[in-house]
Formats: C-alpha cells, sequence, structure tokens
C-alpha cells in the first residue's frame, strides 16, 4: 500500500494508472475506520483493479457547534486497517492543500440537501457535496463506493454526479451492523456502556416499521407514533425525526403508502451523541 497525501501527486498517479488502462475505486472517508468502511472496500475490490481509499476529515461539512474538532482520529490505526484490508492506495491530504487561503468554490444540490438531515445540519450536504467532487477530480475513478447507513448522502452525490456529467459510477452498499444491529459508525465510540445499550433503540424502532408494514400497516403517522414510543421507552433518545422516503427520489412520503419500496429514515441524539439509521421496506402487496 502506497501513501498519498499531496492532491497534485495523486492526480498524476491517477493518470498513470489510466493510461496503462486500470480501472481505479474509490472509497472516501472520512477515517476512525471500522468494519463498515471496510466492506466498502471489499466491494470496491470487486469491482476494479486499483482501489483508492481517502482519508480524510472534512472541516466543511461540519456545521458550527458540531464535532469537527473531537472527531475520533487514528491514522496508525487506519493505516494498519487499509493495508489488511487491501487497499492500494491511502490518499490523506492535509487541509491547507484541500482548502487553501482564499477557497470560493463549493458544489450544492438543491432541495434534497434542504431536508431530513439538512434541516438539522443546514450546509452540511453543500461541505460533502464540495468535497467529494473535489476527491473525484483528485483521484480520477471509473468508480466510488458509498455505505446505504448515510441514505441521503448517497443519494445526494448521485444526484450530483448526474447533474454535473461527472461519468463516475455510484455503488451503495448495505448496512454493515454490529452483531445485536446497532449500525457501525466511527461515531459510536462516543457512547458510554449505558448510551450503547439505549443505542438499540434506533435499530429495533425500524424493525418495529417493518413488522407493521409487512403487516399490511398503511398510515405511516401510526408507524411513526409506534417508534417515537419505543424510542422513548427504550432510550429516552431526543428524536431529531423519524421519516418515510421514496427510495427512488427521496420525496418525503405524506401519511399513507402507495408505493412498493418505503424507505424509514431516522436521527436520535442518545446523551450528546447524534446517530442516523434507516432501512428500506418492499411493502409490495402478495
Ligand atoms: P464516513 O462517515 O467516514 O463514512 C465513509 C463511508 O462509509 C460512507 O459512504 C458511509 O456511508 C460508509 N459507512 C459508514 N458506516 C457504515 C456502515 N455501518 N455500513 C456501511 N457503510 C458505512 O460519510 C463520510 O465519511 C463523509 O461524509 C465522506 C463521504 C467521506 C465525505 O467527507
Amino acid at each position: 500500500m502506497e501513501k498519498v497525501t499531496s492532491p497534485a501527486g495523486m492526480q498524476k498517479l491517477a493518470d498513470e494508472l489510466r493510461a496503462q488502462r486500470k480501472r481505479i475505486a474509490l472509497v472516501p472517508t472520512m477515517g476512525f475506520l471500522h468494519d463498515g468502511h471496510m466492506s466498502l472496500v471489499a466491494e470496491a475490490r470487486r469491482q476494479c483493479d486499483i482501489v483508492v481509499m481517502s482519508v480524510y476529515v472534512n472541516p466543511t461539512q461540519f456545521v458550527a457547534g458540531e464535532d469537527f474538532a473531537t472527531y475520533p482520529r487514528d491514522m496508525a490505526h487506519d493505516e494498519k486497517k487499509a493495508l489488511d484490508g487491501g487497499v492500494d492506495f491511502l490518499f490523506s491530504p492535509p487541509d491547507g492543500e484541500v482548502y487553501p487561503e482564499g477557497y470560493l468554490t463549493f458544489v450544492e444540490v438543491d432541495k434534497v440537501s434542504r431536508i431530513l438531515e439538512g434541516e438539522f445540519r443546514p450546509g452540511h450536504f453543500k461541505g460533502v457535496a464540495t468535497i467529494v467532487s473535489k476527491l473525484f477530480n483528485i483521484v480520477k475513478p471509473h468508480v466510488a463506493i458509498f455505505g446505504q447507513k448515510d441514505a441521503q448522502q448517497a443519494f445526494i452525490i448521485r444526484k450530483f454526479v448526474k447533474d454535473l456529467n461527472f461519468g463516475i459510477e455510484i455503488i451503495v452498499a448495505p448496512i454493515i451492523r454490529e452483531p445485536d444491529g446497532l449500525a457501525m459508525s466511527s461515531r459510536n465510540v462516543y457512547l458510554s456502556p449505558d448510551e450503547r445499550k439505549r443505542a438499540l433503540a434506533l435499530y429495533h424502532s425500524l424493525k418495529l416499521a417493518g413488522d407493521m408494514l409487512r403487516k399490511g400497516e398503511v398510515d405511516l403517522t401510526h408507524v411513526r407514533d409506534r417508534m417515537t414510543a419505543l424510542i422513548a421507552a427504550e432510550s429516552e433518545g431526543r428524536i431529531d425525526y423519524i421519516q418515510f422516503v421514496d427510495p427512488n427520489t427521496f420525496d418525503l412520503i405524506g401519511n399513507s403508502i402507495g408505493l412498493n419500496a418505503v424507505q424509514a429514515v431516522l436521527a436520535v441524539r442518545i446523551g450528546k451523541t447524534r446517530l442516523i439509521d434507516n432501512m428500506i421496506f418492499d411493502v409490495r402487496k402478495p
């Protein structure tokens, strides 16, 4: 595995690899790698000859008052995990080279960036779309892999890739969970042992929604109320939102289902830690 820190050096490498007709896959991350990240590397390996992983805690996607300064970082751990996972190039640029003094250009996806996560984290997706665009121009991948864990992020990335003609194939890989169901996340390290148990309420509420929808429930207000009650009882977490979207368009679904598939998305604060999770349900009538 080769470590690369300079954007210009990475671009030059990418040009050389492309000249050799290699197919390049990119897995963008903010590091503190876990098995969710590594599942994306495995998918990248299945897709392409060369796997590039980026590790960069992107300041522009953190909203004022969020955890940018304290976001968990451990480069030695990440290097070992990346090496063991079969990453070919680990790209981790310094802040000053990503956003040099006088930086002015941003990528913004309208509408869908303002709902759900965007409502609670205004400007977040502008930072995400900007850094991912920059990584695409630096690494020049044929394919890029993202996790379903961040469903709205994956949707927004697909959208600007299409709208701005990036010509990169976007693959969205399934959520990797702990054995008890908690979705893996770098932020899970913030949870105290007690909060870690309470955090399971997110997964349990999604399972409850699935059970209700499979049994033919069509009133989403009823589903949301039952999820809210379960989260209150199991975790005393503060709910930012529980919503249902059309997985193909990310449009919010009103009160009742008229679709084949429904995606439940939620964000809950357990103590000081904000967790997100989601699940897609097939609600086609048999
Ligand atoms: P980060 O939170 O480090 O996540 C990097 C990638 O790993 C994202 O595509 C995310 O959806 C995926 N991922 C995280 N947890 C996962 C899990 N449990 N199962 C499957 N995939 C999982 O998302 C970001 O970083 C940043 O916003 C980034 C895209 C790198 C831009 O800065």
